[in-house]
């Protein structure tokens, strides 16, 4: 028996309301998925959300609602999850990666303004980890220099920067719900905006390019099925009500492996900057020092019953990017740094003080098995 890396918390409530669309017999958007879409963007305290199949889908229907296209840059992070990247290139518009910041691990916003050309249309953050990158930098730069901002949030529900929450700082921002995330509903996601065209634009192309007058089989522009469906919209209903609940349990874990590796020189943890004033923890990372091999780290850990990832790996040395960009090993040295030393130990809302007193057990002797 292996302590896994990720596990989704099922209420009784989820289940009730999941049967309920059962019963009901419609299956695909519909009142629930209003109601679901109504509920988050009350939560985020934004004017519209619009849900989807898929975080990927949210990223990529926002590029194409901001009229980004072939031969536009976008400025973003060699260090995420490799969708945040891709949704730029289905449009045949080109990533503009910049590199980290060693500490919160988010964009370094004081690298952004030197990747600036003419042909720069919009910055897209990641707030990784759970942790909102610099949006009070990031948002003055787009401003000066008349770009647009969307933001990442696939992993961050409910973070703040500044006490204000990620979905309400950006142009738009995106939010995801596979099962290793904070809430989920099997697959989804989530736009949220408060711009009124967006909104407009992100429906009809999420639905093959229907017009807002529904007349079912026009279609007024190129759109995909990105649709959501109410079995989903049902569970993601549930898990919403007790996000507060599980983001406090999320903490608790993570709180404890901090305690628990305080004394742990060889380990680094993540540094949650001053204006992170709320952090939503999604996973939870370590990185360990030069003069440990990481790759035995992780084969002991595995080998000991403890799931590991080694999350993530740089978007700029995946082989299609390297094949078409031409990038690297060297051209975003700390991204690079940061994937060679980083493991994901196991992270879940249920995760009881003996397991993570094990991983933390087991994580000792990997490193002094050394
Ligand atoms: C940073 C980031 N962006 C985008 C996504 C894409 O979300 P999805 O897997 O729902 O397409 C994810 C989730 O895995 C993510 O972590």
């Amino acid at each position: 028996m292996s302590i896994p890396l990720s596990k989704p918390e099922i209420g009784e409530k989820e289940k009730e309301l999941v049967n309920e669309v059962l019963d009901s017999g419609w299956l695909s958007t519909g009142p629930m998925t209003e109601k679901f879409e109504k509920n988050f963007a009350d939560y985020m305290g934004a004017e519209h959300a619009i849900a989807v199949n898929s975080g990927t889908s949210g990223l990529h229907l926002l590029i194409r609602a901001l009229g980004i296209e072939e031969g536009d840059e976008v400025i973003t992070t060699p260090f995420s999850f490799i969708s945040s990247s891709n949704c730029i290139l289905f449009e045949k518009a080109k990533p503009v990666f910049v590199d980290i910041d060693s500490d919160t691990l988010c964009i370094d916003s004081e690298k952004i303004e030197d990747a600036i050309t003419n042909q720069t249309k919009a910055i897209l953050p990641v707030d990784v980890f759970g942790q909102p990158a610099n949006m009070t930098e990031i948002n003055s730069i787009a401003e000066k220099h008349g770009l647009n901002v969307i933001e990442d949030s696939c992993e961050a529900i409910g973070a703040e920067h500044k006490n204000q929450k990620v979905g309400t700082l950006a142009d738009a921002s995106v939010f995801a719900f596979y099962p290793n995330k904070q809430m989920t509903t099997g697959e989804g996601g989530m736009i949220v905006t408060d711009d009124e065209e967006i909104d407009r634009l992100c429906r009809s192309m999420r639905n093959q390019g229907r017009s807002q007058s529904d007349l079912w089989l026009e279609h007024v522009r190129l759109g995909y099925n990105y649709r959501f469906n109410e079995m989903a919209a049902a569970f993601g209903i549930a898990q919403l009500e007790r996000i507060e609940e599980i983001l406090s349990k999320r903490a608790e874990v993570a709180a404890e492996y901090n305690r628990l590796l305080e004394d742990l020189d060889e380990v680094k943890t993540l540094t949650i900057d001053q204006h992170t004033t709320k952090m939503s923890w999604f996973v939870y990372v370590i990185q360990v020092g030069e003069d440990i091999d990481r790759d035995e780290v992780m084969e002991y850990l595995r080998d000991n019953g403890v799931s590991c990832k080694p999350y993530f790996t740089p978007i700029h040395l995946q082989p299609f990017y390297k094949d078409e960009f031409g990038y690297q090993r060297g051209d975003f040295p700390i991204t690079e740094n940061v994937t060679d030393s980083v493991i994901a130990l196991p992270f879940y809302n249920e995760l009881t003080k003996e397991e993570i007193i094990t991983v933390v057990e087991t994580l000792k002797e990997a490193i002094h098995h050394q």
